[in-house]
């Protein structure tokens, strides 16, 4: 099939190299001249396990870039918006650039198209687009909006695309359901899989995947309802986790205990220093807000929300309780992305935090296998920035963990003892085992669980164990 994909952001890039590799011939379209000159050349300007490989593979063939929206229109089947829809101060979400490309398309409908809203955008938006592309002069009969939500999480969102837990698709005739059918076929009918060049498959994939075929309205719904649950689950183990420090319990035991019960899963129950990036606070936000224009005040979502708030609040405060004073402290700052596996520092809790610290007169030596970069643009003069973990800890009072980054839970720990100043550990992601800790002589604090402590030795001698 022939697809334009409106937006080289990080959805439709992403939406774009997946397509060209089921296949497709796509167009991507975007108005910054800059970055297409960039991907014409190959350069991939976010980091995204197996993008770089894809692009590469389709390059000038299965996959063009172009600043023309309406030729692209012209020459596509299907054209997916995949332009931002940032927060406006209320809340809601912008809709101005969604709007805009809608005009543009309008002049170019001249056979049947499915305009498909791939941006997370509040209900009722799938409407508007048809009112505008109709207002600008397209015949009616023409064209049809279908919503298609995408659930793709930072770092993964390749694999999340080609191998997802299922596609939704709102339409609201069965003109448009086909060309959908026909877009996703090389996934729902397990062609894409039999291939022998697909990427390699996640543990947990089963395919081939469910077609979820709703109306638009609930598949808008969809999206920001399931953000605001896993949000929702991340809340609830973080108040979870505030009550075991509180009596003493173990919150990974808990999550054990809770997250077998098929009905709740184990996944998206870890605690820790709350969630960030570019959606769930954006979409939270959001969806609150459509809710309370239709009437309805979703009140859990305040809360989930501000225990999201209150969850770093409590980690800044565990600093302070461990190393007393912060003014002068050297702090090991390990982890400033929102999440492991991306240089995405957007409403990261690591940046936030730093920002606290330094506002109470931390010093702060930092380390990030991917946003060192953004981060440098982001925190004020003075923080430092170190080429490894262990250069970061060098000389700290105390090292701690923000980021769920994979090469943070398997650390040398016998080399991390030999460069700090005291071995201290506070762990806002729960990577390690409390004894294991003490084993290799640090104090380690973590989040719902008993503190670790040992006898803090400065670096070079042993720590005795004390309890656990
Ligand atoms: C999220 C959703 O998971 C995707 O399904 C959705 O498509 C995407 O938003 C979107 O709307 O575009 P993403 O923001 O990339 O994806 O990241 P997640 O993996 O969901 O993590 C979000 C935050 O929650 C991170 O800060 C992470 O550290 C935190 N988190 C996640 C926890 O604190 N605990 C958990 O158990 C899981």
């Amino acid at each position: 099939m022939r697809i334009a994909v409106v937006g080289s952001g990080y959805v439709g890039l992403v939406t774009g190299a997946c397509f060209a590799d089921l296949g497709h011939e796509v167009v991507l379209v975007d108005i910054d001249e800059k970055r297409l000159e960039a991907l014409r050349t190959g350069k991939v300007p976010i980091h995204e396990n197996f993008l770089p490989e894809l692009l590469a593979r389709h390059l000038g063939k299965r996959i063009k870039f172009s600043g023309d929206l309406q030729a692209a229109t012209r020459a596509s089947e299907a054209i997916f918006i995949a332009v931002g829809t940032p927060p406006t101060e209320s809340g809601d979400a912008d809709m101005s650039y969604v709007e805009s490309v809608a005009r543009e398309i309008s002049g170019a409908i001249d056979d049947y198209k499915v305009v498909v809203e791939k941006s997370t955008v509040p209900v009722y938006t799938n409407e508007w687009i048809r009112t505008i592309i109709t207002r600008n002069g397209a015949d009616p009969e023409m064209f049809d909006i279908a919503s298609n939500p995408e659930f793709l999480r930072e770092g993964t969102a390749v694999t999340d695309f080609l191998y997802p837990d299922r596609i939704v698709v709102g339409v609201d005739n069965e003109r448009a359901a086909e060309v959908m059918r026909k877009v996703y076929g090389p996934l729902t009918s397990g062609w894409y899989y039999g291939r022998g060049d697909a990427l390699p498959r996640p543990d947990r994939a089963q395919v081939p995947p469910r077609l979820i075929i709703t109306s638009a309205k609930s598949a808008e719904l969809i999206k920001h309802a399931s953000n605001a649950f896993l949000a929702m689950k991340i809340s609830f183990i973080n108040a979870v986790a505030s009550i075991c420090e509180t009596v003493g319990a173990n919150v990974q035991q808990v999550c054990d205990g809770i997250g077998t019960d098929s009905r709740i899963g184990p996944r998206f129950l870890n605690p820790g220093i709350g969630y960030g990036g570019s959606c769930f606070p954006k979409d939270l936000l959001a969806f609150r807000a459509v809710a309370k224009e239709g009437g309805y005040d979703f009140r859990l979502l305040e809360e989930v929300i501000r225990i999201n708030e209150e969850q770093r609040r409590r980690f800044l405060k565990k600093v302070r309780s461990v190393l007393w004073t912060l003014r002068g402290k050297r702090l090991g700052v390990l982890g400033l992305a929102f999440k492991g596996g991306t240089d995405d520092i957007r409403e990261s809790p690591a940046i936030l935090l730093v920002e606290e610290l330094l506002r109470e007169g931390c010093r702060i030596c930092a380390y990030d296998p991917a946003a060192m970069e953004h981060a440098k643009e982001a925190l004020p003069e003075g923080v430092e920035f170190a080429p490894d973990p262990y250069q970061a800890a060098k000389g700290a009072d105390a090292v701690l963990i923000l980021t769920e980054w994979e090469e943070f839970a398997i650390l040398d720990l016998e080399k991390l003892r030999g460069v700090v100043r005291y071995p201290i550990v506070l762990d806002g992601r729960n990577l390690y085992d409390p004894a294991a800790m003490i084993t290799h002589g640090f104090s380690y604090y973590s989040v719902g669980r008993p503190p670790a402590l040992c006898e803090e030795t400065p670096a070079g001698r042993s720590g005795k164990k004390e309890r656990a």
